[in-house]
């Protein structure tokens, strides 16, 4: 039985949150802490289903899990309070066969892979849920075996993936789409295998693990397109701290804008080049509400806070090098292009169908049920602006993205959104829904931008 949810009209969305953890760098930060020497802090690890998997997954590879520490004893000097936890590696070759099951994290799919395929012995399956069993791996597998890897997948291309460690040896690899999972997988092998690995991306994506594997030791550099990573003996992460998801502020980043009357203030989002392309877009639209301030640095990655309040938008193309650095919030751009004046064309984005669902098709018939005039293409949409939303029903269909996305349509609708299987949400987001009524229940912000 599926749930089902509704979403009232929300008259303007007012007050401030820190959205939660990133779960790009949670899933890393769990990934490189197994593979570490000795203990490593990670210091606001996302605690949600897909960030879950990823915790099980590394312990059942041998790494331990030493401490845990709840959200309101840690504090920090920004005073908002983080989970920590401390894991204990089982260092660079020493992860112990095991069954893992990813539920629906493709991140875990994608990169556990590299780690586990140049262990010097031992063998692993990774499955998953019926979403991830629909998931293409032989984007890994291909560029792996070319390492010496050893694996095999259901039908040669989906889960669940069969990983039996094996000598590797560096190549140059360049990637046939713009993918951070597949970029990451490589750099991990790479880690292991003899002599340079280079990985050539046709369009920047997000750059965390190399980030993250600097930080760690490794020797990891960028020559123009092309990221290289040497062999290492070991990797010393020590602390890892991990800032707040852009991609879940950019829920509240897209309610704003397009609800009349809103201020919303988003504390210390993470702010990484290769993650805000949104931001761009929504300028592109028209967007002059959106304002950042406090710019610093949390863990390695650029952070700040980011107020929002409402903008008339109007269409605009989105394409190329857009896409990397906004493909998770490619659906909420088609939200916004229901609210604009005119058309937008989004291209080049034929990846969103092997998303957590086919979210060229479930974003689509999303918008079209409540009353957007959307078309689906091969590689992504046409949206006719009609400056609104009517409202009605839809299904996530076990999309965390799609739930949330019906949820922030219903508040800025005419007549709300009924969303079935809401749950979803708590694949990267639990608390959606209450964080998102608190912007209705909160005083105005002091100094208020409009
Ligand atoms: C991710 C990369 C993106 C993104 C996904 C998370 C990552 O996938 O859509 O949600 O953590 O590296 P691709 O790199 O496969 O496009």
């Amino acid at each position: 039985m599926s749930d089902r949810t509704h979403f009232e009209p929300l008259g303007r969305l007012r007050g401030s949150l820190r959205p939660p953890a990133d779960k790009s760098i949670s899933h890393r930060a769990a990934m490189i802490a197994a593979m570490g020497e000795g203990e490593t802090d990670i210091v606001g690890y996302l605690d949600a289903a897909d960030t879950r998997s990823t915790l099980a997954a590394v312990q059942a590879v041998g790494a331990r899990l030493v401490d845990e520490v709840a959200t309101e004893s840690i504090d920090r000097d920004d005073g908002l309070g983080a989970a920590r936890l401390r894991i204990a590696g089982v260092g660079l070759r020493g992860a112990r066969p095991a069954a893992i099951d990813v539920g629906n994290a493709g991140t875990l799919l994608r990169l556990l892979p590299g780690w586990l395929a140049g262990q010097p012995e031992g063998s692993w399956t990774l499955d998953g849920d019926e979403s991830i069993r629909r998931r293409p791996v032989d984007r890994v597998a291909g560029p792996l075996r070319e390492m010496g890897a050893k694996l095999a997948a259901r039908e040669d291309r989906l889960p669940p993936l069969e990983v039996v460690g094996a000598p590797l040896h560096g190549i140059a690899y360049e990637l046939p789409v713009a993918s951070a999972q597949v970029k990451s997988c490589l750099l991990f092998a790479g880690l292991l295998a003899a002599g340079e690995t280079r990985v050539v991306e046709p369009l920047p994506t997000r750059d965390h693990s190399e980030r993250m594997l600097a930080a760690a030791g490794a020797a990891v550099r960028r020559e123009g397109d092309t990221v290289v990573i040497a062999p290492a003996e070991r990797l010393e992460p020590g602390r890892i701290v991990v800032p707040a998801d852009f991609s879940s502020a950019a829920f509240f980043i897209v309610a704003a804008t397009v609800i009349p009357g809103s201020d919303v203030l988003l504390h210390q989002v993470g702010l990484n080049p290769t993650r805000t392309g949104l931001l761009e877009i929504l300028r592109r639209m028209g967007a002059t509400g959106i304002e950042i301030s406090g710019r610093g640095e949390d863990g390695g990655e650029p952070i700040g806070d980011v107020r929002v309040g409402h903008s008339e938008l109007r269409g605009c193309e989105v394409g190329g090098a857009d896409v990397p650095l906004a493909i998770d919030e490619l659906p909420l751009v088609a939200l916004a292009a229901c609210f604009a004046a005119g058309t937008t064309t989004i291209r080049d984005a034929a990846e969103l169908r092997r998303k957590e669902s086919d979210r060229i098709a479930t974003v689509a018939d999303a918008l079209r049920a409540l009353g957007g005039q959307v078309e689906a293409t091969a590689d992504g949409m046409v949206i006719e602006g009609t400056g609104g939303l009517r409202g009605g029903a839809i299904d996530s269909h076990g999309d965390h993205r799609i739930a949330m996305l019906g949820a922030v349509a219903g508040a800025a609708s005419e007549a709300g959104v009924e969303v079935a299987n809401m749950a979803a949400a708590e694949v990267s987001y639990p608390g959606f829904e209450a964080d998102l009524a608190s912007l209705q229940q909160s005083p105005p912000l002091r100094d208020p931008v409009h």
